[in-house]
């Protein structure tokens, strides 16, 4: 037995900001950031959390996998900006759903969180105590945005991306994922104050920092041989894969990877023009928005590959 998606949902929020608009607040430009990173807009949340996002991605997507969320068993959610340091998104979505009998709790593992989120709850579904999981990637990033930083608020966007994985005989082919916390300075952010009197230093609070040369090396490396290992695990070669849902960081990373990997780019969906970076919500969204235009039938077989912050990354290869 193995786990297959039976549905996928997504949510963004209303808010659509431009080139335009960040080039009229700091110094850069549309074009600038166009011939970078490929990005042209992003959705950036005004009220909206990250568990109002959840919600509204995971009600699609079970309602298009037939399942009630009172029958749910597992949900795992992908995050680095949970609107609580406790509860988890997690258990904040399970109140909200409904979803009574599931066991909740979030993934900390950035842009790879939604392949690690996956893949934990293939495993919990693998002990056949659970038959399904309801598996994210949300986040409320413009919370952890140094605005005054253009090197890295452009980037990024708000979103949340889910899928409702069930215990199939057919479905996920294999994983390949892994760390190198030794390059984790390369993209950091420290987070809240500390107000503990005895601490002397870091008490302000602190955004994302990122060394994006030293996290494209990385990416641009990294990705082909990952999807390699899980192609090879699977038994499957580049050319019998219909799709490769890549992580949306920057499309100059994703023409790379095709053409390492001698793939022709027209196979690597994309959804950072409109998006931007969403970390661990850029691969659900993505493969709700190809799933939703009709573009996937049961049996195709298709990629999905998370890398980013830790230095982490994810890939697994699947059976629709
Ligand atoms: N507008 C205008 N100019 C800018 C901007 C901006 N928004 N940001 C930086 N610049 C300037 C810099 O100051 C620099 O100027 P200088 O030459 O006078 O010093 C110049 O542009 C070039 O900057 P670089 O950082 O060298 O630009 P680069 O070509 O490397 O592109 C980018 C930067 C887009 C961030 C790229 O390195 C990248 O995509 N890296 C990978 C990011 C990624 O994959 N992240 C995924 C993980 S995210 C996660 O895990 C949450």
């Amino acid at each position: 037995m193995t786990s297959r998606i039976i549905g996928t949902g997504s949510c963004l929020p209303e808010t659509i900001i431009t080139n335009d608009w960040l080039s009229e607040r700091m110094d850069t430009s549309d074009e600038w950031i166009t011939s970078r990173t490929g990005i042209r807009g992003r959705r950036l949340v005004r009220e909206e959390t990250t568990a109002d996002m959840a919600e509204q991605a995971s009600r699609l997507a079970l309602e298009q996998a037939g399942i009630a969320p009172e029958d749910l068993d597992l949900i795992v959610v992908g995050t680095i900006t949970a609107d609580h340091v406790t509860p988890s998104a997690a258990c904040e979505l399970q109140a909200r759903l409904g979803a009574k009998k599931a066991m909740a709790f979030d993934i900390n593992a950035a842009c790879s969180g939604f392949l690690f989120s996956l893949e934990t709850a293939d495993a919990f579904l693998g002990t056949g105590r659970f038959q399904n999981a309801l598996v994210l990637g949300a986040e409320t990033l413009s919370r952890i945005m140094d605005w005054t930083d253009r090197s890295t608020c452009v980037l990024f966007g708000d979103g949340a991306g889910a899928a409702v994985l069930a215990r199939e005989e057919t479905g996920i082919l294999s994983f390949d994922q892994g760390c190198d916390g030794v390059r984790g300075s390369a993209l950091v952010c420290r987070g809240r104050g500390n107000n503990n009197p005895l601490v002397a230093t870091g008490n302000e609070p602190d955004y994302v920092h990122m060394d994006g040369q030293e996290v494209y090396k990385f990416a641009v490396t990294t990705v082909p041989v990952s999807i390699h290992k899980a192609l090879e695990q699977a038994g499957l070669q580049a050319e019998d894969i219909k799709y490769f849902f890549l992580h949306q960081a920057n499309l100059r990373i994703i023409q790379s990877v095709a053409k390492r990997l001698h793939i022709s780019v027209d196979k690597f969906p994309v959804s950072l023009d409109h998006c931007g970076n969403i970390s661990a919500a850029s691969v659900p969204i993505l493969l709700d928005e190809i799933n939703r235009k009709g573009c996937l039938s049961r049996g195709d077989k298709i990629v999905l590959c998370g890398f980013g912050a830790g230095l982490s990354w994810g890939t697994a290869v699947m059976e629709w």
